[in-house]
């Protein structure tokens, strides 16, 4: 095989303090499935057939745990765990019980330069038997499927080694996609990587983060579903991070609101498919007008 990449970002853990806060938000608004195994100290979040794409772990720590992303099937396992050693990355190979605590076939432990937990994994655990029920009612359609769960905006120490980490080592492709001058001056210039025809599935290189996640941004396949979700955030007085607004990168319409971790998360719709050479823009087309907090940085 030449080289592998992951095919998804298939999963994400987080930290929460407020379990039923998340429930509510993430349920009530976001129409998302909460979901409760018995385990005691986790609940999940469904987006479709899968067991989950969301762990909720109740350790208090508000901020993103571990980032899952897929390869196709064994041979790929296999032969992604050569690239690794080939390129002298450190990872460990999970037991079947970690693997199991996933629902998951197979899953690698390892970290990305910035120090975010990564999990690489093949066959996830999926149940036909078992529709998707959503929080709230909804329009439509959380769109996952081939694009996998949404994209993170990570922390990254020093961009160059955050890249050459996600092409080289997980086989993603990308580049800066935007430059936007800063009232001090600088400019911000993040880098947005691809595994799929999502645009990106995970962008970093804009700036210092306290947390290791920025946001997580799930698309949904209506619009309308992105204003009933505004009109809700409006409703129940959930601090705004940006208003509703047209990406000029990956043409997505959305909003970004505060999570009750603090980071933040971007509902969207209508997302183009990934460029495959690079471009950038020095503005958004209309909208996302920071609104209310201090910007740790976003586009
Ligand atoms: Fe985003």
């Amino acid at each position: 095989m030449g080289q592998i990449g992951v095919t998804e970002l298939g999963y994400i853990g987080i930290g929460v303090q407020d379990a039923g806060a998340w429930e509510r938000f993430a349920g009530d608004i976001l129409g998302m499935e909460w979901a409760d195994d018995g385990e005691g100290d986790r609940s999940y979040l469904r987006m479709d057939y899968w067991h989950h794409r969301i762990v909720m772990h109740h350790d208090g720590s508000d901020d993103l745990l571990y980032s899952g992303y897929r390869v196709a099937g064994p041979d790929e396992f296999e032969a992604m765990q050569r690239q690794l050693s080939d390129l002298g990355i450190d990872y460990r190979l999970g037991t079947s019980e970690e693997a199991h605590e996933r629902r998951v076939l197979a899953v690698l432990k390892l970290r990305d330069p910035g120090g975010v937990p990564v999990e690489i994994f093949h066959g996830p655990e999926v149940d036909g038997a078992r529709p998707y029920r959503p929080g709230r009612g909804m329009h439509g359609r959380f769109s996952t499927g081939a694009g996998g769960l949404g994209h993170i905006v990570i922390r990254d120490n020093g961009p160059d080694a955050s890249y050459q980490f996600y092409t080289r080592a997980l086989g993603m492709r990308g580049s800066v996609e935007a430059r936007i001058p800063l009232p001090n001056g600088a400019i911000q210039q993040p880098t947005f990587l691809h595994c799929n025809e999502r645009d990106h599935s995970v962008a970093f290189g804009a700036g210092p983060m306290r947390r290791r996640i920025h946001h997580l941004m799930v698309e949904v396949d209506s619009q309308d579903d992105v204003g009933l979700a505004y009109d809700l955030v409006r409703k129940a007085e959930v601090p705004l991070l940006m208003t509703l607004g047209k990406h000029a990168n990956d043409d997505m319409l959305s909003f970004y609101v505060q999570t009750p971790s603090g980071w933040f998360l971007e509902y969207g719709s209508g997302g183009r498919k990934a460029n495959q050479q690079s471009e950038y823009c020095t503005r958004d087309s209309w909208g996302h007008e920071l609104v209310g907090m201090p910007l740790l940085f976003d586009l």
